[in-house]
């Protein structure tokens, strides 16, 4: 008898960090893994699917434009309803802190299918910021049977949220299992303006903006931060994979659309991104995940947020957390691009977020809490 494993993501990071942990069940002899996408994003969705050769079992095909986050909790809960029913999974994992994660884990929950938790126990302390993911993933946190914690310092917050310390594994994140496998030095990429910059002779800022707290006028601000930034540097290219939703189009378009030397692309596929954020001088995000794989690359984080719920890599010096002060992200900026001994001083390679074994030391899990393995597993230091 094999454990019937059903793992449920929707959204382009929650796919990125599912895939090597679907890779890695689908190995396994004893498992039977089954992939059921939300779609809560569609084309995002589908690109990394399509690279990591990922079919889904079910797809319940769920996004709109224009979505509000109660439109995806209920169509998410119907679509996964119908499935848990029928299918009757042993074990239900969903991943980090979007809303089809917190849907998918309540309507597990009814169905009173445990859920696993993977990248669990990340915290913010304010439950605003980011919104709603900080309240997603508390409530995921309160519905998970298993919690699979990237970090010590993530097992610690749920340990103070009186999660026993038997129900939790820290494993690294699967972020790290996903960009060791993609990255090359050799990449060559497919989009001919990427292949025509000289990366050693240009700085190149890459940016990627989209969350919710921060449409409008902060993120404005960012984007004439940005705008200001480049034009003071002749030597500065940056580049913004635009998010595709259309808020964050318009006002990149408004507030970047009239520089040489920004360009405004389409997202990309996360092969090529992986390699450019391999190949860029520096970064500057609003995203969780880029926050954990720009220290792994050795690459400056630019945290266009308040605050952040991925403390290590801000300790470990390579990440800066700078808010969305227009005055302060230009400061900020000059001084990476244009203080040598600063930038060097914080351009270092640091992984504190996993070693590329996550998923394994997921996979192993199970199988020693479904009985099927005696082996305990080794938790990633
Ligand atoms: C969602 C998650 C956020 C995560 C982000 C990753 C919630 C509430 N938000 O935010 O936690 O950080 O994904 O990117 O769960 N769109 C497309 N095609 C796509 C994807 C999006 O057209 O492939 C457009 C649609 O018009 C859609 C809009 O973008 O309505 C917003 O998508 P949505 O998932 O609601 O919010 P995100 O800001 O992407
Ligand atoms: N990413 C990508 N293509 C892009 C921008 C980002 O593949 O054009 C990847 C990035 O490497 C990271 C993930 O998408 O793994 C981050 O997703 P996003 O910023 O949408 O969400 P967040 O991490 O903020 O939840």
């Amino acid at each position: 008898m094999k454990v019937k494993v059903l793992t449920v993501f929707g959204t382009r990071p929650e796919a990125i960090k599912m895939a090597p942990l679907v890779k890695e069940l689908q190995k396994r002899e004893e498992i039977e893994c089954k992939v059921l996408v939300t779609a809560q994003h569609r084309q995002m969705l589908d690109s990394v699917l399509d690279i990591f050769d990922i079919t889904p079992d079910f797809d319940l095909n769920i996004m709109q434009h224009g979505q509000t986050i109660t439109d995806i909790t209920s169509r998410v809960m119907y679509g996964c309803q119908e499935v848990f029913k029928s299918y009757k999974p042993e074990i239900v994992l969903v991943h980090g802190d979007t809303t089809t994660t917190f849907a998918a884990s309540l309507a597990a929950f009814y169905e009173k299918i445990p859920v696993g938790h993977v990248e669990a126990g990340l915290r913010s302390d304010n439950i605003y910021s980011p919104y709603p993911e900080e309240m997603n993933r508390r409530l995921t946190g309160r519905l998970a049977s298993y919690h699979f914690a990237p970090t010590i310092a993530n097992r610690e917050n749920l340990v103070k949220e009186n999660v026993s310390r038997r129900d939790i594994l820290v494993t690294g994140n699967t972020v790290i299992d996903a960009l060791l496998s993609v990255v090359n030095d050799n990449y060559k990429f497919e989009n001919e303006m990427l292949n025509t910059i000289d990366f050693n002779e240009k700085k190149v800022i890459l940016l990627t903006c989209h969350r919710r707290e921060n449409w409008g006028e902060p993120m404005n601000n960012i984007f004439k931060a940005c705008n200001e930034l480049v034009l003071d540097n002749p030597d500065v290219h940056l580049i913004f994979p635009m998010h595709m939703n259309p808020i964050v189009r318009d006002s990149a378009h408004e507030f970047m659309g009239n520089n040489d030397r920004i360009s405004l692309i389409e997202p990309l596929d996360y092969e090529p991104f992986a390699n450019l954020m391999s190949k860029v001088y520096m970064i500057m995000t609003d995203s969780g995940g880029i926050q954990e794989e720009g220290p792994a690359l050795g690459k400056p984080v630019m945290v266009l947020r308040t605050e952040t719920e991925r403390p290590e890599a801000v300790e470990a010096g390579t990440v800066k957390v700078v808010g969305v002060d227009p005055d302060k992200i230009y400061r900020v900026g000059m001084r990476l691009v244009q203080d040598s001994s600063y930038y060097e001083s914080i351009a270092n390679a640091v992984n504190p977020y996993g070693d590329g074994k996550a998923s394994s030391r997921i996979a192993d899990h199970i199988l020693f809490k479904f009985g099927i393995s005696n082996k305990e597993v080794d938790e990633f230091k």
